[in-house]
């Protein structure tokens, strides 16, 4: 049996059984991939200091994001078509978070509904929301997320329009997915993927049905196209802001100017995200931005932290450099993609451990304790 102890080990693995036009999908950022190896390569460039001669016996990685216990500053982030990686995976990943005390956030545009999500779990979950052009139907998911007593939204605000994966054509993945032949011939060597997605309970877009079925004559790539919506203000975060009485994240932020707007119009969180480099291309990386819009925020509102994390040591770096916590999309998507359920299971326990010895290693006993003096000037 493979020795499974790093999350590139769960991508190979994922990589094998997991169709390519799916697996791409994933992997893979938009344009020339510049931001996307940019998130990678400054968090790897930053450096620990070694501490020695310090009791380590007893840690706490225990973190408090959005008033809510979490055994480590870990969330499960939002991702579409989940449900695609791995047959039912919204349902899969939610159970994972919620054995391992984290949160999880489900995307709009996931395969499983915000209710089976519901009815599948105990504990809350969290929402994520794109605003469309549809501003009656953006208000219905806000509602729907509320009777599912989902305690917090979060307002994805990096998508006016969207990046172009190049990948994702050439693959022919359309969406929802189209069957090509060379798509059809792959997934004949994907059968444990091909079983699970067919006995999930869903293929399609599940919070969207109902939407889809109230317009005529469009197919439903043309009016999920036509829905995103390039003329979101500050104004939409204003009317969200209103209307949502749960906890608030904006998720997009990279600019300190940005970040102070959000904290005015009432957020009580945000993310410093540039979507897994899968939109702006040749921006700065998410961790070079971090500093930044933590010192613009100060502790007015919690500043989570996305893009390139795959290790607890990158956990561990972003909460140097201020971040509340990091959330994860890569990372557990391959253990998802590799062996459903239990591998983000692993995903999860493998960035635990490592962040675990990283902290001990440093001298840290206490998550909350990490600042910068962890890292080298
Ligand atoms: C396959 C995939 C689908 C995504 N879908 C969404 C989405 O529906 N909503 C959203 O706000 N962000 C989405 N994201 C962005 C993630 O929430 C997160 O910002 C990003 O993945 C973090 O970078 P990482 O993958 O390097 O960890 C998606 C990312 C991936 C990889």
């Amino acid at each position: 049996m493979q020795v499974i102890n790093s999350i590139a080990d769960l991508r190979e693995i994922a990589q094998r059984r997991v169709p390519r036009s799916i697996f791409e999908y994933v992997d893979r950022g938009s344009y020339d991939e510049i931001t996307l190896s940019r998130n990678r390569t400054d968090l790897e460039a930053l450096k620990f200091r070694q501490r020695v001669l310090i009791d380590v016996s007893r840690q706490s990685m225990a973190a408090t994001i959005l008033g809510g216990a979490s055994s480590m500053p870990l969330v499960i982030g939002p991702t579409g078509m989940m449900g695609l990686v791995h047959g039912n995976g919204e349902i899969h990943a939610a159970r994972a978070a919620e054995a391992f005390g984290i949160p999880f956030c489900l995307s709009t545009v996931s395969i499983c509904s915000i209710e089976d999500v519901r009815e599948a779990t105990r504990t809350p979950f969290w929402f994520q929301l794109y605003v469309m052009k549809d501003r009656g139907y953006t208000m219905e998911l806000v509602d729907r997320a509320e009777a599912a007593a989902c305690p917090v939204l979060m307002m994805t605000v990096d998508i006016p329009v969207s990046g172009l994966r190049r990948r994702d054509p050439k693959n022919g993945l359309a969406v929802p997915p189209r069957l090509t032949l060379r798509n059809a011939l792959d997934i004949c060597t994907k059968p444990r993927w091909a079983w699970s997605v067919a006995t999930g309970k869903r293929r399609e877009f599940g919070n969207l049905t109902a939407a889809v079925s109230r317009t005529t004559g469009t197919t439903f790539a043309q009016w999920l196209t036509s829905q995103f919506d390039a003329s979101v203000t500050w104004k939409d975060l204003e009317a969200i802001r209103a209307r949502w009485k749960g906890r608030l994240i904006v998720k997009g932020i990279m600019e300190p100017e940005d970040a102070r707007r959000v904290v005015a119009l009432g957020a009580d969180a945000l993310v410093v995200s540039n979507h897994g480099g899968r939109q702006l291309d040749s921006g700065a990386s998410t961790i070079s931005a971090l500093p930044g819009v933590v010192d613009a925020v100060g502790d007015r509102c919690e500043v989570l932290f996305d893009g390139g994390v795959r290790s607890g040591q990158d956990m561990l770096k972003a909460q140097a450099l201020g971040a509340r916590a990091s959330v994860t999309g890569r990372a557990f998507l391959y253990g998802l993609g590799a062996l459903g359920g239990e591998g983000v299971t692993l995903a999860l326990q493998i960035m635990s451990r490592e962040l675990q010895v990283s902290m001990a290693l440093t001298g840290c006993n206490d998550i909350r304790d990490a600042g910068r003096q962890l890292l080298t000037p």
